[in-house]
C-alpha cells in the first residue's frame, strides 16, 4: 500500500502515538524509536510545548571555547556544532589575540525594525506626512502592547517611511523601531506591528498587508576588534619557516580573495557563522534570524562582500574587525524554556543582550581569523582530520583508549578509511 504524510490528527496524537506512525511509515526498528525517545536535558513534554508534531529531541554537542578576553574580562564561550575544529579554532584564535588585549568591542541599542506594508495608497505626500504628524499616537498605541518592555525602557523609538516601487506599483513601508531590551524581539515586535495597522490604514488610506519584522537589524549592530601580534603570528604556523609579517600578508592576501570574489566570500562568511551559529544556539536564540541578518547585512550595498575587515597596523601586526547585526537575547523565547539555554547564560556571565551580542561578535572574528590563518598556512585539514580520525576508529569499533591509538595511526599513515581503522583494530588485538 501507497505510504501516505497527509494524516489527519497527527498534531493532536500523543508523542508515542506520532512515534508509532513514524515508525510504520519509515520502518524503524525498536532501537532507533528508543533514540529518538531519549530526549535529554530538554523533557520531552517542554519539548511538546514548544513546536508541533514532537515525536523526540535532537542533539548537539555542546563545547566550551576557552581563551576569549573580551573588554579586559575572560569569558567561557558555550558553543553548539557538530562540526570538528570550530571550538578548538575559536580557542586558538582567541589564545594568539591574548597578547595584545583580546577583543574591544561595542554595539548599538536593542533597536529592531519592525515593517508594516500599505498598498493602495492615493496620495503617497499626504499619506507619508499624516503618518510622521501621528508620530507621537502610535508611538503610544504600539506601546500600549508591551508594558513589561516598556518598564525596562523599550519600546517604540522613532518611525520611519519608505516608499518603494515594485513590479506591483508603488508601496508606502513604515519602519517601528522598537527598542526590544534584552529580548530577540520578535514577539515583541511583530505584535506591535499588527496592533498599529489599523490606525496606519486611517492615516495613509492605504491597506495594510505585511506586518513583520525585519532581520536587516541595521539598528542592531555588534563590533569587535581585536589585534594579533606578528612574531606570535609567525610562532604559531607549524611545519613551515614563515617569518615576522608574512603571516600577516598571507592573512590579508586570503582576505582580500574574499573581497574580490564571491565565490571565496560565501565560504569566508560561512566560517564567520560557524562560530556565531554556535553560541547562538547555545544560549537558544534564533539562529536563522542572525543567519539572515548577517549575510543581508553583507550584502546590503548591492554586493556580496566580508563580515570582517583586516589591515595591516604601523608595526605590521594583524588588525581584524567585525561588524554585523546580532539580534539576539537573554529573555523570552526559547532561551527560559531550554534548560541548556539557561546554563549556556550562566557560564557566559553575560548580562544584558547587547553584552552577548558583543561576545558573539568577538566570536565570529576570531573563527574567521583562526580559518583565514590555517587556511594561508598550514591548511586545514591536518586539524580536521584528527577529530575525523577519532570518529572513524569508534565506527570501526575501537573502544577507551583504542580510539586514539588507531585514531594516531590514521592521521600518520594519511589514510582515515573504516576498513584500515578495522585492520589496525586487527593488529592491536
Ligand atoms: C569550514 O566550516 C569553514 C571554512 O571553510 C571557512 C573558510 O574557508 O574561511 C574553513
Amino acid at each position: 500500500m501507497e505510504k501516505r504524510s497527509d494524516i489527519s490528527g497527527f498534531h493532536g496524537l500523543s508523542v508515542e502515538k506520532r512515534l508509532d506512525f513514524v515508525r510504520e511509515f519509515a520502518g524503524l526498528s525498536d532501537e532507533e524509536c528508543d533514540i529518538v525517545k531519549k530526549t535529554g536535558a530538554l523533557d520531552i513534554d517542554t519539548a511538546n510545548r514548544m513546536i508541533e508534531n514532537v515525536v523526540g529531541t535532537s542533539h548537539l554537542p555542546l563545547g566550551i571555547a576557552t581563551n576569549f578576553r573580551i573588554n579586559g574580562r575572560d569569558y567561557l564561550i558555550p558553543m553548539a556544532i557538530d562540526e570538528p575544529s570550530v571550538v578548538a579554532a575559536a580557542s586558538y584564535a582567541a589564545k594568539l589575540a591574548r597578547p595584545k588585549g583580546g577583543f574591544t568591542t561595542s554595539s548599538d541599542e536593542s533597536v529592531m525594525i519592525g515593517q508594516i506594508q500599505l498598498l493602495n495608497i492615493k496620495d503617497f505626500d499626504a499619506a507619508k506626512r499624516n503618518i510622521l504628524e501621528k508620530k507621537d499616537e502610535i508611538t503610544a498605541i504600539a506601546n500600549e502592547k508591551d508594558p513589561v518592555l516598556l518598564k525596562y525602557g523599550g519600546g517604540v523609538k522613532d518611525i520611519e517611511i519608505r516608499i518603494i516601487d515594485s513590479e506591483r506599483g508603488k508601496m508606502l513601508i513604515v519602519h517601528l523601531l522598537v527598542n526590544v531590551s534584552d529580548a530577540m524581539g520578535a514577539n515583541a515586535v511583530n505584535t506591535m506591528a499588527e496592533w498599529i495597522s489599523p490606525r496606519l490604514e486611517e492615516l495613509s488610506g492605504g491597506d495594510a498587508r505585511l506586518r513583520i519584522i525585519s532581520n536587516l537589524a541595521t539598528k542592531r549592530l555588534a563590533r569587535a576588534r581585536a589585534v594579533w601580534d606578528k612574531e606570535e603570528l609567525a610562532k604559531s604556523v607549524k611545519g613551515m619557516e614563515i617569518k615576522g609579517e608574512k603571516v600577516v600578508d598571507y592573512i590579508l592576501d586570503a582576505y582580500h580573495f574574499a573581497l574580490v570574489d564571491q565565490y571565496r566570500c560565501a565560504t569566508h562568511n560561512k566560517g564567520v557563522m560557524n562560530g556565531i551559529d554556535a553560541v547562538v544556539i547555545a544560549t537558544g536564540n534564533d539562529f536563522r534570524a542572525v543567519e539572515a541578518g548577517a549575510h543581508s547585512y553583507a550584502a546590503r550595498d548591492g554586493r556580496y562582500t566580508s563580515l570582517t575587515k583586516y589591515e595591516k597596523d604601523s608595526d605590521g601586526n594583524l588588525v581584524g574587525e567585525i561588524e554585523l547585526p546580532v539580534a539576539v537575547g537573554t529573555v523570552g523565547g526559547a532561551i527560559n524554556i531550554n534548560p541548556v539555554a539557561k546554563i549556556a547564560l550562566k557560564i557566559l556571565g553575560v548580562k544584558t543582550a547587547r553584552e552577548l551580542s558583543e561576545v558573539i561578535a568577538s566570536v565570529g572574528l576570531a573563527q574567521n581569523f583562526a580559518a583565514l590563518r590555517a587556511l594561508a598556512t598550514e591548511g586545514i585539514q591536518s586539524g580536521h582530520m584528527k577529530l575525523h580520525a577519532k570518529n572513524i576508529a569508534a565506527i570501526a569499533g575501537a573502544k577507551g583508549s583504542l580510539i586514539d591509538e588507531v585514531a594516531n595511526r590514521l592521521v600518520k599513515e594519511k589514510n582515515i578509511k573504516v576498513d584500515r581503522a578495522k585492520e589496525i583494530l586487527k593488529e592491536l588485538g
